[in-house]
């Protein structure tokens, strides 16, 4: 009877599903019930014969029991497939994840932070001055006469008559001294700008830090100690040094500093031209025609004022020649700080 052929297929495909693991299985399953020569064709086959008062009833059958088989057979497919794809893209979670570069700090800011954090220590505070002066901050009050070489059009980038592009960080120490009264104690560091032809020693733009001390009874003596203490911790406990007098408009007696050379140690070479010395910064006692622009009384205040370059002081810690290196942004230098 072919109902109880339909009943027993629909029992038997229910059990043989649930055996399939995998698309080879599968395949097996739809030769035997679907493929030409399976179980399905032949029912219908054999319904072809069935009483027609039968038909009916056992069409209905046969029908129900294909939609059952093709529908669990495409199920299994679809998730059997699913399952392999997922399989063939399995992420391994052990993996170690990818890793980004960490930027780090421009080796002029580490030479700036170690500064600061040296003066710091001394009792210093940090003040900055703006980049756009007048010809007033930048010279004028700093003791520069009018026919000064430093304000030739060689050196300063004038934006205007009266306005430039500081040249150095030197007009800080006015501002600063218009708005405060003694005792004062900072250093300014910031950007300055020179028209200038660029070499492996000199750049159109560096950085400065300058130093101000002003209170009463401040001594060429204190500038000295303040100068050697910031030396030995920025530099080291053996280093050599020497103050040199010097000239500079805004202070007098004015000095330069020298440190032994770190290339030859003091024996002499190219990067000292021979004298075993390499000079680190300018200083001196405040002149009292600044303190005069300032409305400070120059019989009771006494001040000192130093002033360094700040790429000069790293290229002569770390054995860098050129200037230039600092703002190429070459990863290669820049790493190895
Ligand atoms: N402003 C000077 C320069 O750019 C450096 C300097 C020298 C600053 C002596 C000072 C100082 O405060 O006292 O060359």
């Amino acid at each position: 009877m072919l109902s109880s052929k339909i009943e027993e297929t629909s029992k038997e495909f229910s059990k043989d599903i649930l055996s399939v693991k995998n698309a080879e299985e599968l395949e097996k399953l739809r030769i035997k019930y679907l493929s030409r020569n399976g179980i399905l064709p032949a029912l219908f086959d054999e319904f072809k014969s069935v009483p027609k008062e039968e038909k009916p009833a056992a069409g209905k059958a046969l029908n129900l029991l294909r939609n059952e088989i093709t529908q669990k057979y495409n199920e299994l497919k679809d998730k059997l497939s699913a399952e392999s794809k997922r399989s063939s893209s399995k992420v391994d979670l052990t993996l170690p994840g990818k890793k980004y570069p960490v930027g780090s700090k421009h080796i002029l800011t580490q030479t700036l932070d170690e500064i600061k954090s040296i003066f710091k220590g001394m009792g210093f505070s940090v003040f900055e001055g703006p980049e756009l002066e007048s010809d007033y901050y930048n010279f004028e009050a700093l003791n520069f006469p009018p026919d000064h070489p430093a304000r030739d059009m060689q050196d300063t980038y004038f934006v205007s008559d009266d306005f430039l592009l500081r040249t150095h960080t030197s007009p800080v120490q006015i501002r600063i001294m218009e708005k405060m009264k003694p005792p004062v104690r900072a250093i300014m560091p910031g950007r300055v700008y020179r028209n200038e032809a660029i070499s492996a020693r000199s750049y159109c733009m560096f950085h400065q830090v300058e130093g101000l001390y002003v209170d009463t009874d401040v001594t060429f003596a204190e500038l000295k100690g303040t100068l050697v203490s910031f030396a030995h911790q920025f530099y080291g406990k053996e280093l050599k040094y020497r103050f040199r007098p010097s000239f500079f408009p805004f202070t007098e007696p004015s000095a330069e500093m020298d440190i032994t050379c770190f290339i030859c140690e003091g024996k002499g070479c190219k990067i000292c031209k021979d004298s075993g010395w390499l000079e680190i910064l300018g200083c001196g006692m405040v002149d009292p025609n600044v303190f005069d622009s300032v409305n400070y009384d120059s019989e009771k205040f006494t001040g000192y004022a130093f002033g360094m370059g700040i790429e000069r002081i790293a290229m002569l810690k770390y054995g860098i020649t050129d200037i230039r290196i600092f703002f190429d942004n070459d990863f290669r230098f820049l790493k190895q700080f």
